[in-house]
């Protein structure tokens, strides 16, 4: 079957060969015009004069629109209203757009931008958490708190407690392709824009609104993006809006692509966070109560920020049970780029501020952090009460009461379980963990990776050396899987098979380098029986799959997947139905395999069988749609079933830090991945690596500076560093779990793979922040802000030897 197979991305060698086309490869007609931005310089304050003049003068400009010339300025915001295209006399941050130009070149239109006079009643920007909460600069009215049980009393009545804090930075995308679009005006005032993008109905949605035409006037293509990472979820909303308008401005087609310090200066990154935390344990290390206080710079618009957040708060468990939990959010408007989407959408933070607690509660209690990792883990639930058969949706396990837990607390021994009827223990928002594989799975990977007797070795190694010093981390991941705004979890597809037995598939997912495409197309072809290559992969088009959601958490291939399934399986049972009649049988002794379809003892090509329904009259073209079952959640009071199912792995990271220096390299990673009945182990151990990678720099290289004016100074390679092939561990060991199987009836199931292994990145700032507390003497846990730079890694270290 086509499914399973490690077949390599459809595009590979179109990618390697660099004939793969991206928006601004697309071949264009000679009075195309691009497009640039004018940018704010100041980061808060009012637009006293904009002369554009100059601008309008310059070479090879054809039209400029600034706030005057547009009546209303478009929104180009993901849902809030709240981002004007254009700044509306207020300017918000340093790279807020004030106006657009268009020249005939991208050069041109880029040196008239830099032109105008402009004027400003400068403000003094708001940028740091502390700024934010003392002029309760915030969306939403105030922090979001979401409980379960009475964490202050358990905190007080634990024998112990341990609090911290621990800051993390945020992230650039740095997607190779940087955000473009290109839109072809159309007779009648109809556009056909291309873009960039993860969400090809939002660019629809957000085109037809801003030159008021209906979305049927407005189609969108995608055929790839040179990565998106969720940073071209919302983001790409302005060039194609932009690009639409001067379209009908001037009647030629448009395009725009940022510059990669205009894309670093404009855009958004992933959200970075302070997390502050207070926890009460036993004398073993056993976590009773615990209260989070999660503080995120959103910066001036809200965009995606109130989604992020959530699932920042969905994750602070991770994969340990928490008995009583307190966790509070607070969202803050600060005048910077507005944080947007990153892979992990916010569970990343979440998920680094649990395993700092654990780490911190190992050092505390004296013990080795995989042990207290392990004491906290959720209770392992029993396979042989959940069997797995293909095709039956899993059992329903009743959703729990919700019910206040009431802290006993005794003689200080507070033993305080929420246990539902089925012996289930919940998370924090109150949803049974059915599934709960990582008991066995990370016991797998301890011997895999020779946990044991690497960091005994380690230990040894570290008593003599006194210069180099080295860690070692083994972190879990348990990921939710689910759009939380429920009715997102839809999907649609279109299969169309032709006379000669070819197919052409097409599907609301778009392709960024994720392999999506191949793995739908496998899922296409196993229903007809046939293999992948019969597939013709086709671009994603609003005309052809409407109302889409973005390609996004991690869920394309579930819901796409069984959109195509759906679709192709129709068309299938119409052939089935039709051969048997015509052979004299039934449709189930119709049989689609090896490229051949069998029917009462005779065998046809599969080309064959296709034109024996087209001579007649079979309809060989369907739609497919699918939509998540069981999921309900309820965000005000943060209760609910957000997530389908969890995805699950775990990864063990050493490393070595110079203390002379703060220098410090990856040696050796091991991770074990579930990614379920995986539907394409080449792609998916493809995302594991990747998502590692992009994880660790994020946590030790990746460092985003802004100064005291608000102005971003990482914005270009040469100050922004993201991982090079030379930063990949030395000795890199991936394997998807062979055991995993998903027990909610996904499409083969398979599980999301594309965010999980992103957050396999922390196992990396926990080998560090091991290392260097190999420099001290066990007095004081070292006090490792991400990102790890050699920088911090050196403040670090000194500050274990002065404690020493
Ligand atoms: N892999 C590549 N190569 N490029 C990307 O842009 N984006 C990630 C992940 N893996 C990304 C990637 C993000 S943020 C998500 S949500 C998923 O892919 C989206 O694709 P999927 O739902 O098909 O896994
Ligand atoms: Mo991914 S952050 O959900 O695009």
């Amino acid at each position: 079957m086509s499914v399973a197979k490690p077949l390599p991305h459809d595009a590979a060698p179109l990618h390697v060969s660099g004939k793969a086309r991206y928006v601004d490869d697309i071949p264009v007609p000679a009075n195309t015009l691009s497009l640039a931005f004018g940018l704010s310089t100041v980061a808060r304050g009012r637009v006293t004069s904009l002369d554009l003049a100059p601008v309008r003068a310059a070479e090879g400009v054809v039209a400029v629109l600034g706030p005057e010339d547009l009546h209303p300025i478009p929104d180009v915001s993901p849902g809030a209203h709240d981002e004007p295209l254009i700044a509306d006399g207020v300017v918000h941050y340093v790279g807020h757009p004030l106006f657009i130009v268009a020249a005939t070149s991208h050069r041109a239109a880029r040196r008239a931008a830099r032109l105008a006079r402009v004027t400003y009643g400068e403000e003094e920007p708001i940028l740091s958490v502390e700024a934010a909460l003392a002029a309760g600069s915030r969306f939403e009215q105030g922090p979001v708190t979401w409980t379960k049980g009475d964490a202050d009393a358990a905190i007080a009545a634990a024998p112990r407690v341990v609090t911290g804090r621990i800051d993390m930075g945020g992230q650039e995308h740095f997607y190779l392709e940087g955000q473009a679009a290109l839109v072809l005006p159309q007779e009648g005032g109809d556009m056909i824009v291309h873009s960039s993008t993860q969400h090809p109905t939002e660019i629809q949605h957000k085109v037809a609104e801003a030159l008021d035409l209906p979305m049927n006037a407005v189609r969108v293509e995608v055929r790839r993006m040179g990565g998106g990472f969720g940073g071209k979820e919302s983001q790409g909303n302005h060039l194609a809006v932009a690009c639409a308008l001067m379209a009908r401005a001037t009647g030629r087609p448009c395009k725009m692509r940022y510059d990669r310090d205009d894309d670093m200066t404009v855009t958004g990154k992933r959200h970075d966070f302070r997390i502050d935390y207070r926890v009460g344990i036993d004398e073993e290390g056993r976590i009773l109560g615990i209260a989070f206080d999660q503080y995120t710079r959103a910066g001036w618009s809200q965009d995606l920020t109130l989604a992020v957040a959530d699932r920042a708060m969905l994750h602070a468990d991770n994969a340990y049970h928490l008995p009583a939990a307190r966790i509070t959010s607070h969202r803050l408007k600060t005048n910077m780029q507005s944080a947007t989407a990153y892979r992990g959408f916010g569970g990343p933070q979440g998920m680094l501020g649990i395993e700092r607690v654990l780490d911190h509660i190992a050092h505390a209690v004296g013990r080795d952090p995989l042990e207290i990792r392990k004491l906290n883990f959720y209770a392992p639930t029993r396979p042989e009460a959940h069997p797995v058969v293909i095709g039956e949706p899993a059992p329903e396990t009743p959703s729990p009461e919700v019910q206040e837990d009431r802290v006993t607390s005794g003689d200080k021994t507070v033993t305080r379980v929420h246990v539902d009827p089925d012996g289930l223990q919940t998370t924090p928002y109150h949803m049974p963990v059915e599934d709960f594989v990582l008991h066995e799975l990370v016991a797998e990977l301890e011997q895999m990776a020779d946990y044991h007797a690497r960091r005994d070795a380690i230990r040894a190694w570290n008593r003599v050396n006194p210069l180099l010093k080295r860690g070692i981390a083994l972190t879990p991941v348990k990921f939710g899987i689910s759009f939380t705004l429920t009715h997102l979890n839809q999907a649609g597809a279109l299969v169309h098979v032709y006379s000669d037995g070819s197919i052409h598939l097409n599907h609301g997912g778009t392709e960024m380098g994720q392999g999506l495409f191949q793995k739908v197309a496998q899922v296409t072809a196993a229903s007809f029986g046939v293999e992948a290559d019969r597939v013709k992969i086709t671009a994603t088009d609003t005309g052809k799959v409407p109302n889409t959601s973005a390609t996004a958490a991690s869920s394309g291939s579930d819901l796409n997947g069984m959109a195509a399934k759906a679709a192709a399986d129709t068309i299938r049972d119409r052939m089935a139905a039709h051969l048997a009649e015509s052979h004299q049988t039934t449709p189930e002794k119709v049989r689609f395999s090896g490229g051949r379809v069998e029917v009462a003892g005779e065998s046809y090509s599969f080309a064959e069988a296709a034109a024996l329904c087209y001579q007649h009259r079979v309809s060989l073209s369907s739609t497919g749609f699918y939509a998540t079952p069981k999921i309900t959640w309820d965000r005000l009071r943060g209760v609910g079933r957000p997530f389908f199912y969890f995805a699950y792995g775990a990864s063990v990271t050493e490393v070595v830090i110079d203390t002379l220096t703060g220098e410090n390299r990856i040696l050796r990673t091991d991770i074990l991945h579930d990614a379920g009945t995986s539907l394409n182990p080449a792609l998916d151990i493809g995302q594991v690596e990747g998502g590692y990678v992009q994880g660790a720099g994020w946590l030790t290289t990746e460092e985003l500076v802004w100064d005291g004016k608000g102005r971003l100074r990482t914005h270009a390679p040469s100050t922004y560093k993201i991982p090079a092939c030379s930063d990949r561990p030395r000795s890199f060991n991936v394997h998807l779990w062979e055991k995993g199987r998903n027990r909610e009836d996904t499409i083969y199931r398979s599980k999301a793979v594309g965010e999980p292994p992103f957050m396999h990145g922390i196992s990396a700032l926990m080998a560090l922040s091991d290392a260097i507390a190999a420099c001290g003497d066990g007095s004081s846990y070292p006090d490792l802000h991400a990102p790890a730079t050699p920088e911090r890694i050196l403040a670090a270290v000194a500050q274990q030897r002065r404690q020493a």
